[in-house]
């Protein structure tokens, strides 16, 4: 029934384009004060089974990467304005989304499907074992293409990514305390294993964060 159910609003949904899904507009205004969220962030690791609604899962991409000027300029800052991160999510509980694999499209703000199936499993198994990738809703995993920032900066360049990382994970942390929604950091993880699991090919997996309601 429920598959039934998740059937229908995959194809009747006109936010579904084929594999790409069109993300709802990201608020720009919001109740919490930075100071508030500031004072409140901090690493969470139990998750309730409340699901994550796919516009919270949209401003968490957004506060990541999302485009916010006419030039393209993002949320975060990068060295050069080259945006050398992709970011990808694995899925197991978020609202009117089949479970899977998908990369964040900044330019549409649209999810782009790469695989079917709950695969947090997999990528807590790639992770010593941590609990909490596979209780998370979703997992976001910040990824960069070093050669973006490196052909300009040189091998100074890959500083420049890693502080790229902290920039966009901060901003979904503080983001997620703003919705109430928790968050732990995870840097803790065997690169080859996330590659192949989200099947990439010159994009690094820098990052883990495993997001769920509280
Ligand atoms: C670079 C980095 C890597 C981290 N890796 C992990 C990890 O693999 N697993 C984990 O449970 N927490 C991880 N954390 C979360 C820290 O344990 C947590 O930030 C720290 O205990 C401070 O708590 P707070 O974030 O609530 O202030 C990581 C944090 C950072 C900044």
């Amino acid at each position: 029934m429920l598959e039934l159910l998740l059937t229908f609003v995959v194809f009747f949904n006109p936010f579904y384009q084929g594999n790409e899904i069109l993300l709802p507009k990201p608020e720009k205004f919001g109740k919490v004060s930075i100071e508030e969220t500031l004072s409140k962030r901090r690493t969470i690791r139990n998750y309730s089974k409340e699901p994550i609604q796919l516009k919270e899962l949209g401003q968490l991409l957004w506060a990541a990467q999302g485009i916010t000027s006419d030039e393209g300029f993002r949320t975060a800052p990068s060295a050069g304005a080259l945006y050398p991160l992709e970011i990808f999510i694995v899925t197991g509980n978020v609202e009117e989304l089949e479970d899977g694999i998908y990369r964040y499209n900044p330019s549409k703000h649209s999810i782009i499907k790469i695989s079917s199936g709950d695969k947090r499993k997999q990528l807590a198994d790639a992770a010593l074992g941590q609990e909490q990738i596979q209780t998370a809703a979703v997992n976001i995993i910040i990824t960069a293409v070093l050669k973006r920032t490196t052909w300009k900066y040189g091998e100074r360049g890959k500083r420049y990514v890693h502080i790229e990382v902290g920039h966009a994970a901060q901003n979904v942390m503080l983001q997620a305390e703003a919705l109430g929604i928790g968050v732990c950091p995870v840097g803790a993880f065997q690169d080859e294993k996330v590659k192949k699991l989200l099947s990439l090919n010159e994009e690094e997996p820098l990052y883990i964060l495993t997001v769920g309601k509280k």
